[in-house]
């Protein structure tokens, strides 16, 4: 992100913004416009989500996906202005599992009690979000991965996550870590992986769910989603324990990747380590980082690139069974993440949850039935959109209870709603409670990184407004 200090200096702290004035137009009549393609080639479409954690678009990891390029970028269709509106895990994904704000599912933390796997249960939730819903229109669903946080070996059964025809679960305790995972199948009781890599272990499992969910012959929607590029995480015992202890260290790749991209070092953007303090609030206490903790961070950096490769791989693996299988004409084919991540910039230690560019703005794309090859858009979509895009690709009624609205994917789609000058231009971008670093240095946690924001994308302005908890304001013209 570049920062104007000049803009917040004249409209932040204690300024007032006319942000509504931005705020874009009418939805309703714009659906009435777009097509529903229920139907794709006479048949009902499939779709095969791939959600990685934690992966940015800032950093540039895309960029050493040449399978993601070559399959996806290269084929499908790129949205650059695509919004995580919490950043960090579990609120993200129930916020796309449900297409409704964290604020409305009161999910705000990966953890009880306002977070992860319980809290999304009693929220009832359990009953009432995508698989579930995709089911009563008559989908099979399958699922392999991690799907939220505190989703544990003791809590898997208690109840069950509903809506999968057949699913793979990546639990807790082993969610994060990679040479010791733990999967649970439908029907089955967990099984431990100790020793195997766990996203060849992940791609096995999702090849081999396509393999059934094409074999029985009916529209489906598989999600892939790896813990690459999440930092490695060795628990001992969950979070519902009493003692637990998380030990963080760089994700890991798989041996064959260990030495890849030995001389790659963390893009020095402008707002990478400044010589001044930068952001808001427990921000402006970050010291600079020395060299030895910049090296480090290097190394973590490097790390996330080399976890990246197995997905990569996975991802043309995926590609050259879907062909084989004879349904790409049938099947869109997603790839996001639940939300972006920073490293070092503004002096932040490995992590996310903050509202900044490098945490919120995460890849979105699309291939599939009239999408757009080799095209990116810059209309502004976030996960609150999802669900209602899935809907809508899938040929569901919308729900009334949806927060966000069906992003139009087709070259068609883009086309007759003019893109940017039709659809909303902003999003809204709230976070609760802490932040943490996921490195070895600076792992002391902020408390009170509390804040709703707002980021805005128009014709002639962009912007991101934030408001903290502690009533302190930040507004910056992102093109400066
Ligand atoms: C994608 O588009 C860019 C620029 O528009 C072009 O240079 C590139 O060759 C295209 N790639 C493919 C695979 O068509
Ligand atoms: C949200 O969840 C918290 C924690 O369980 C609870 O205290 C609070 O009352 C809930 N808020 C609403 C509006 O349901
Ligand atoms: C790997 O996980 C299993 C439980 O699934 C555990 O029994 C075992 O001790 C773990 N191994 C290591 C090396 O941590
Ligand atoms: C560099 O910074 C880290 C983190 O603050 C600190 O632990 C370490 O001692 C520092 N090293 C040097 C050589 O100053």
């Amino acid at each position: 992100m570049r920062i104007s200090r000049i803009a917040s200096l004249i409209l932040g702290f204690g300024g007032s913004v006319g942000v509504h004035a931005f705020f874009a137009p009418d939805q309703e009549v714009l659906s009435s416009l777009r097509p529903g393609p229920d139907t794709v080639n006479g048949r009902r479409p499939n779709i095969i989500f791939i959600l990685t954690d934690d992966q940015d678009v800032h950093l540039d990891s895309l960029e050493w996906m040449p399978h993601v390029k070559k399959h996806l970028l290269d084929q499908g269709t790129s949205f650059t202005k695509h919004y995580c509106t919490t950043a960090v895990c579990c609120p993200s994904r129930v916020t796309l599992w449900t297409g409704k704000a964290a604020h409305n599912t009161n999910i705000t933390d990966v953890n009880p009690p306002y977070g992860g796997y319980p809290k999304f249960v009693t929220q009832g939730f359990n009953e009432n979000y995508l698989p579930v819903w995709l089911q009563q229109a008559g989908y099979n669903t399958y699922y392999t991965g991690k799907l939220f946080n505190v989703h544990t070996v003791d809590n898997y059964n208690s109840p069950y996550a509903a809506g999968f025809t057949t699913s793979d679960f990546l639990l807790d305790p082993f969610t994060y870590n990679y040479l010791n995972s733990t999967f649970r199948r439908t029907g089955e009781e967990p099984q431990s992986y100790e020793g195997e890599y766990v996203t060849d272990v992940l791609t096995q499992k999702a090849y081999s769910l396509l393999d059934e969910a094409v074999s029985a012959e009916e529209p489906f929607f598989l999600t892939i989603a790896p813990s690459a590029p999440h930092a490695d995480i060795q628990m001992s015992g969950s979070i519902l324990d009493p003692d637990p202890v998380f030990l963080y260290g760089a994700p890991v790749s798989a041996m064959r990747h260990e030495h890849l991209f030995e001389d790659v070092k963390v893009p020095r953007t402008k707002n990478f380590n400044p010589d001044e303090p930068s952001g808001a609030n427990w921000l402006l206490h970050l010291e600079q980082q020395n060299q030895t903790n910049v090296d480090w961070n290097d190394h973590f950096y490097r790390q996330r690139l080399r976890a990246l490769q197995a997905v990569d791989e996975m991802v043309d693996g995926l590609i050259e069974r879907v062909n084989q299988h004879g349904i790409m004409e049938d099947t869109y084919i997603i790839y996001s993440s639940d939300n972006g991540f920073h490293i070092g910039q503004h002096r932040l230690q490995p992590g996310k949850s903050c509202g900044y560019e490098e945490d919120i703005n995460i890849p979105f794309i699309i291939r599939g039935p009239g999408v757009a090859a080799n095209h990116t858009t810059d209309i502004v979509t976030s996960h609150t959109d999802l669900a209602p895009t899935f809907f809508d690709l899938l040929g569901i009624p919308q729900r009334e209870d949806f927060d966000g609205t069906a992003i139009p994917v087709t070259r068609s789609g883009l086309d007759i709603e003019s893109a940017s000058e039709r659809r909303r231009e902003h999003v809204n971008v709230e976070y609760w409670g802490f932040a943490g670093g996921e490195g070895i240095y600076g792992r002391e946690l902020h408390e009170h990184n509390t804040y709703k924001a707002i980021r805005i994308v128009g014709s002639g302005y962009n912007l991101y407004y934030s408001i903290w908890c502690n009533n302190e304001r930040e507004l910056y013209d992102m093109d400066v």
